[in-house]
């Protein structure tokens, strides 16, 4: 069997266009098939104010992107005259950012007289796993790890039926990775740094909170997270080991601190699953990348009889190849395309897959 098959056949050609924070992505994709992923990253501009700035990403994404566009059509070998139609992220995100590239697949859509479909950034992390993994069951979980959001999801339909089951009721997780960053002294973004020095650490060397997991928060918050108190746990510890004049174990609080997060992503996503009664969960955003994130829910999956369906890392941070496929989803599913009259909405509900 070719991997064409393999992967669910020939489908729309589409071309994702994705500028929500600090990433300019690209992507094209024929049906669950990956022609071209090309991302263009303003995060070295951003690395000395610790976080992103808006006007910075707003004008990256202009510079960025005509060049990464001819990057990804000369990747995917195709002429733009070719695609079926033109995906791009609506919201949410940074209001100057989206517009950006909205503007420009407007702009391609009454070019080459192609349809616009007006997506949920959300939706494309947790549709990603498509392009590794082929198509989805008819009902499934999701828990959705970015660094703005942090979510549990039922599936029934990728491209209109999407509801939350919980969501964080104050830090993403990969917010929380980012803070505890910059309490460590180390790098923007925090994930990927504390995700390696954590390799060295030993997990169990500070037990740090794990929020909303006590008996008392079950009732009303059995499927929400938090990771405020965690990341003043660890900005409260690192600070009185600095008062008394000791070194900072820096890998040991990463990989206790990665621990505390894992755990508490985990056992409730497994839980999710068995109070909706499915078998398969997806795992999609940008912490979807965290190696002990990944390691853990496969055991933890495994071990409860579910399915996990992980992208690979790659395609876990921002791209506009998880934009693409979801616009060749929403094409493939016969949904309307999006009036050329969209605006961006930096804060569009994870129920609204199509703008
Ligand atoms: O999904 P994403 O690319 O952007 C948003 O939509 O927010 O996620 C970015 C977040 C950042 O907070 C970053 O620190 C985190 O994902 N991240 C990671 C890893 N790689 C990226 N967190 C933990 N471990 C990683 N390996
Ligand atoms: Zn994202």
């Amino acid at each position: 069997m070719s991997e064409r098959s393999v992967r669910g056949g020939v489908g729309p050609l589409v071309l994702g266009i994705e500028s929500s924070c600090d990433e300019t992505g690209i992507g094209i994709v024929r049906g669950h098939e990956l022609l071209a992923n090309e991302v263009a990253s303003s995060v070295a501009e951003h690395v000395r104010f610790g976080g992103v700035v808006p006007e910075v990403a707003s004008r990256a994404h202009l510079q960025a992107l005509v060049p990464t566009l001819r990057r990804a059509t000369e990747a995917a070998d195709i002429d733009l005259s070719e695609v079926d139609a033109i995906a791009v992220t609506a919201g949410p995100g940074l209001m100057g950012a989206l517009v950006v590239g909205l503007a420009a697949a407007k702009a391609l859509a009454v070019a080459l007289n192609k349809p616009l479909y007006g997506l949920n950034h959300l939706v494309g992390h947790v549709s990603v796993d498509l392009l590794d993994h082929g198509p989805l069951p008819s009902e499934l979980a999701a828990l959705l790890v970015s660094g703005g959001h942090t979510s549990l999801l039922h599936i029934r339909d990728i491209t209109g039926d999407i509801t939350e089951l919980g969501a964080t009721i104050d830090d993403a997780a990969g917010e929380a990775y980012d803070k505890v960053a910059r309490v460590l002294d180390l790098s923007y973004p925090g994930g990927p740094v504390i995700d390696k020095l954590a390799a060295h650490g030993n997990p169990k060397a500070i037990r740090f909170p794990r929020g909303l997991t006590a008996g008392k928060d079950q009732a009303k918050h059995r499927f929400d997270y938090s990771f405020s108190g965690l990341k003043t746990a660890v900005s409260r510890w690192v600070e009185t080991e600095r008062l008394a004049g000791r070194d900072i174990p820096v890998a040991d609080v990463a990989a206790s601190f990665q621990e505390a997060v894992a755990d508490v992503l985990t056992v409730k996503a497994v839980d999710a699953c068995n109070y909706l009664g499915v078998d398969t969960i997806l795992l999609g955003g940008g912490v979807a990348a965290n190696s002990r994130l990944r390691g853990l829910l496969a055991e933890r999956t495994e071990a409860a009889g579910i399915t996990l369906r992980r992208p690979r890392p790659a395609l876990c941070t921002d791209n506009g190849a998880m934009i693409a496929v979801l616009g060749a989803e929403v094409v493939a599913a016969g949904r309307p395309p999006s009036s050329l009259e969209i605006g961006a909405d930096s804060g569009l509900p994870i129920s609204t897959v199509l703008v």
